[in-house]
């Protein structure tokens, strides 16, 4: 289930860029470290669900990235104020539901200040029709926020292809004990063992970009494979330049992050010691994209990062990327996988399209 993707495929879509890396397709390091791991070899991870294509981290999102056949269904895991597990991005709820409109004494309070009755009345799906008109749909307007539950309901709902599970524990320090709670609601779904390793059958991924959040992950699921993620900045990886985006003068939040970088080489081998020592199997690191946006942040997977991560045993996996030209970019560049909104167009990029186009799925899926 692990080799769908062929090598000759990957060397077909770099030559097509005029790269030509047969060595390193041919002994890539980081695919046995994968494998040992149990974790699919390049790993297409739907990052937020399909996220270019529905809004992110609704049902449609999740049904969509299933169906083209994504690899991972990835979610940022936050906890209610009754102690509902659900996925969301950000901690305030502006930004991707009517919260505003629905709650407007309350608009600035963050997730864990609701209760999941209170956050099943907004909609999370209109703002992404407002923000995103070439690709709006009636039905995406009044999706809501999901449990973990529903999401591990979605990925075992199609027999002919189970994704698995990449779950970021975010901001865990306003949610402490979330890894426990993590750990219970996997082991009631059959997904983790009594053992606290993955069950047979399943694909599972912790990742955070909280040291302590790895350390607790790893207390409590230790066979579960884990990944750290990296970033430059405030209590991450010490930068060289310490100013600030606004002390930088760069005319975009994407150029600041492009000029940030780790201090020293050994600054970031100390994170990657660090993941190492505490359980991770991985890491993530970020990626500078070709076009910027607003996903763009600092190039953390530079060849000599990739070798040095893969060097100490543990495999790659870049956030976030959504252009060919990129995917090619980072792969050249070592990572073992990809962190994408465009599911469909990274298994493109890997040989593996899906027979459907993303309007075939959605509509047959009731979008
Ligand atoms: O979890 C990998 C990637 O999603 C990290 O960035 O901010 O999108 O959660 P973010
Ligand atoms: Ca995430």
């Amino acid at each position: 289930m692990f080799a769908t993707w062929s090598k000759t495929l990957y060397l077909g879509a770099l030559l097509m860029g005029a790269v030509a890396l047969d060595a390193q397709a041919d002994s890539h390091p980081g695919e046995a470290l994968a494998k040992v791991a149990g974790v699919t070899w390049p790993a297409v991870i739907a990052h937020r669900g399909a996220s270019y294509d529905a809004p992110e981290s609704t049902r449609a999102a999740y049904v969509l990235a299933r169906e083209l056949g994504a690899d991972y269904l990835e979610m940022d895991l936050q906890r209610t104020r009754d102690g509902a597990l659900v996925a969301l991005h950000d901690v305030s709820l502006l930004r991707t539901t009517d919260v505003a409109n629905k709650f407007p004494q309350r608009q600035d309070q963050p997730v864990s200040e609701f209760t999941l009755a209170e956050l099943k009345t907004l909609d999370a799906g209109s703002w992404y029709n407002s923000a995103n008109a070439p690709r709006a749909r009636p039905t995406f307007a009044g999706l809501q926020i999901l449990t973990l539950d529903e999401i591990i309901d979605i990925a075992e709902a199609n027999p002919a292809h189970k994704p698995g599970l990449y779950i970021e524990t975010k901001a865990p320090l306003l949610f402490p004990g979330i890894e426990h709670d993590l750990k219970a609601k996997l082991q009631a779904r059959g997904w983790v063992t009594s053992a606290n390793g993955v069950a047979a059958g399943h694909r599972l991924i912790l990742q955070t970009f909280e040291k302590n959040s790895l350390q607790l992950l790893d207390k409590e699921m230790p066979a579960v494979p884990k990944v750290l993620l990296l970033w430059v900045g405030a209590g991450s990886i010490e930068p060289k330049n310490p100013q600030t985006f606004a002390q930088s003068g760069a005319t975009s939040r994407a150029a600041y992050y492009a000029s940030q970088a780790p201090k020293d080489r050994a600054e970031f081998e100390r994170w990657l010691d660090f993941a190492k020592a505490n359980g991770a199997a991985g890491t993530g690191p970020s990626a500078a994209l070709t076009e910027g946006g607003d996903q763009s942040y600092m190039d953390l997977v530079q060849p000599w990062m990739n070798s040095m991560t893969h060097d100490k045993g543990l495999f790659v996996h870049v956030y976030t990327v959504d252009d060919p030209v990129d995917y090619q970019k980072v792969m050249a560049a070592g990572v073992d996988g990809i962190f994408t909104n465009r599911a469909s167009e990274l298994l493109k990029f890997y040989g593996r399209a899906s027979s459907q186009s993303v309007g075939q799925i959605l509509q047959a899926q009731g979008f």
